[in-house]
Order: C-alpha cells, then structure tokens, then sequence
C-alpha cells in the first residue's frame, strides 16, 4: 500500500501560448488530489474515483483519464501482470476543467506507485512519469500543468521544443495576493480547443507572431510584477494576457461574462484560465474584503466560487 498527492494549479499567465515554447506563469493551488494504491489478488488495475468534481466532468474525461492512467503506470513499468492495482483518487481538489485536476491525477499515482513500490525517483522523474499521464489528454502537452502539480509554489515555465529539457525557474513572489477561482462548469476537451488555436495560427500567421511577440513582453512584465508583489500590475497585465486569448479564439461568452462579473465587483485584473471555453476564470483581488464580494457576486450569477492566495 503507498500514496501521493498532485497539486492543482491555476495558470496565471500564458496558457495556450506556452504549447509554443513562450513563457508561463503558474501557481500551484492549495488543494491536491491523493492516489492511494492497494495490492489486491488479481491481475491488472482498477480505478475507484471519490474525487469531487464539476458535474460531467468525470464523465467526458473518462476515456482520457484511464488512458492517462494506463501511460503512468507503463512508463514507471509497474508489474500489473502478476498483481493487481486498486487505485483510489480522492482530495480535496474538485476536478474542473482549468484547475488541472488532469495533472494531478496523474502526479498524484506517479508519487503512490514510487511510495509503494520504493522506487525512490526524484521530483524530475515523478514529473517525468506525470508528464506521459499528461499525454493521454493531447498530443502536445506543454508540462506546464505537471510541473506546477509536482513542485507546487509559483513557476516560470519555457517548454523547450527541441524536445530538451523544459525551463523552470520558482518565482519568489514579494507579496501573497488573494484570488478568486469562478468556474463556468463547462468542460471543454484541450485536445480540441489546442487544435483549433493551431489551425487558426497557420491560417494567420502574421497576426499570431504579433499576439505572440505582444504575449511575450507581457509575461516579462508579470514576472517582475509578480517579484515586486505589484498587484495593480499584475490585475492589469491579467486583463491584456484576456484580450490576447479572446484573439486567439479560446475564450467563450461565459467566461468573459465571469471576468465582467469580477471587474465590476472590484478586481484588479481577471482572465480565464486553462484551456477556456468555459473551464476556469481567476480575478486577483486588492485584499479579502474584494476577494469575498467578488466570489459573492459570481455566487449570485449561479457560478461556484473559491477563494484562494497565490503568491
Ligand atoms: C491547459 O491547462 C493549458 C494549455 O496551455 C495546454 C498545455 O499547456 O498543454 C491549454
């Protein structure tokens, strides 16, 4: 018996832009998803999901999860020819789309096959091992999401596309900043939403080398925001990083509708976060008087809410 946890993260800055090799910015969130194995008689593996989760969200990932599943336990090559797996998620992370619960979940049995079975692997290998799992959801993960659900903190992430090492580098934020998670409860598939971001960059391919060259100089920017604890920066460099993934087309009607809520309630910046078209949406709030209207307010519209600090 062994188990392990994988963080959830919320992308600050640079989702989508970061399957491209531009730079990241993600914080790992508090809450994590445990896997717990058992070695029972039998051969093979069996999943028993207690995650909590948005409604359906379980369902459309099902097929990608026990695929993801399958590559963790492949890569790590764990005997499920002469013993069986009883594997059990569950946490206190609620698996939505743009939390990455997908990376946690694959973390998370990375660290209980290591626990279980003594492995000894470092974080780089259990990263490793998550980063296959991560496949499984589509073809070209940037590792951003298994990188923050390993190291938790908040990370500056360069996928490298030489197929090299990625980059990674922690951010020591000068200041903890309240933040406000709505979620729209609407799973889009990332293999889809990656695909459609791609066709559309080689139809256009002068105005996205604009988008990306305009992303770039703005993730410089949240970074040093981020190091001086500057949070009217950051709010702001929050909005244009929105504006740029409205133009890439990954934002939906709901999620700018979830961003309005939370400018109009007082944030200084909010964007979706993740792969978008519904998922997740985050507002950075001046301090935890703003942070709980906002989530009031997002309530109010019928949207879940939670409140978290980054930083
Ligand atoms: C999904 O959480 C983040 C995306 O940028 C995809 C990826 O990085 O692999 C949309």
């Amino acid at each position: 018996m062994g188990s392990g946890k994988g963080y959830g993260k919320t992308i600050l800055f640079g989702e989508h832009f970061v399957v491209y090799g531009l730079p990241a910015i993600a914080s790992a969130l508090g809450s994590y998803t445990t896997a717990e194995i058992k070695v029972v008689d039998g051969i093979g593996w069996e999943v028993i999901d207690q995650r909590p989760a948005t409604p359906g969200y379980k369902e459309k990932k099902y097929d990608e999860a026990m695929q993801s599943i399958k590559n963790v336990i492949e890569h790590m090559n764990t005997d499920v020819g002469s013993q069986k797996l009883e594997i059990t998620f569950s946490g206190d992370l609620i698996a939505a789309s743009g939390v990455g619960a997908s990376a946690a979940q694959a973390t998370s049995l990375a660290r209980a096959i290591n626990d279980s079975f003594t492995l000894m692997l470092d974080d780089e290998k259990i990263n490793e091992a998550a980063y296959e799992g991560e496949k499984a959801y589509h073809g070209t993960p940037s590792g951003i999401d298994n990188t923050a659900s390993t190291y938790g903190g908040l990370i500056w992430f360069e996928k490298n596309l030489n197929g090299g090492k990625n980059k990674m580098e922690i951010v020591n934020s000068g200041k903890k900043m309240p933040l406000v998670i709505g979620n729209t409860a609407i799973t889009a598939s990332t293999a889809e939403v990656v695909a459609d971001v791609r066709k559309l960059k080689e139809a256009n391919p002068v105005r996205f080398e604009k988008i990306f060259s305009d992303y770039h100089s703005l993730a410089i920017d949240a970074k040093q925001a981020l190091l001086e604890g500057d949070a009217l920066s950051i709010g702001k460099l929050m909005n244009q990083n929105h504006k740029l993934l409205q133009e890439i087309s990954v934002s939906g009607e709901i999620n700018d509708k979830l961003v309005e809520i939370s400018l109009n309630n007082g944030a200084l910046g909010a964007k979706l976060t993740g792969t978008g078209r519904g998922g997740l949406v985050i507002a950075l709030a001046e301090n935890q008087d703003v942070q709980h209207n906002i989530a009031n307010a997002m309530e109010n519209e019928g949207f879940n809410a939670w409140k978290t600090m980054i930083g």
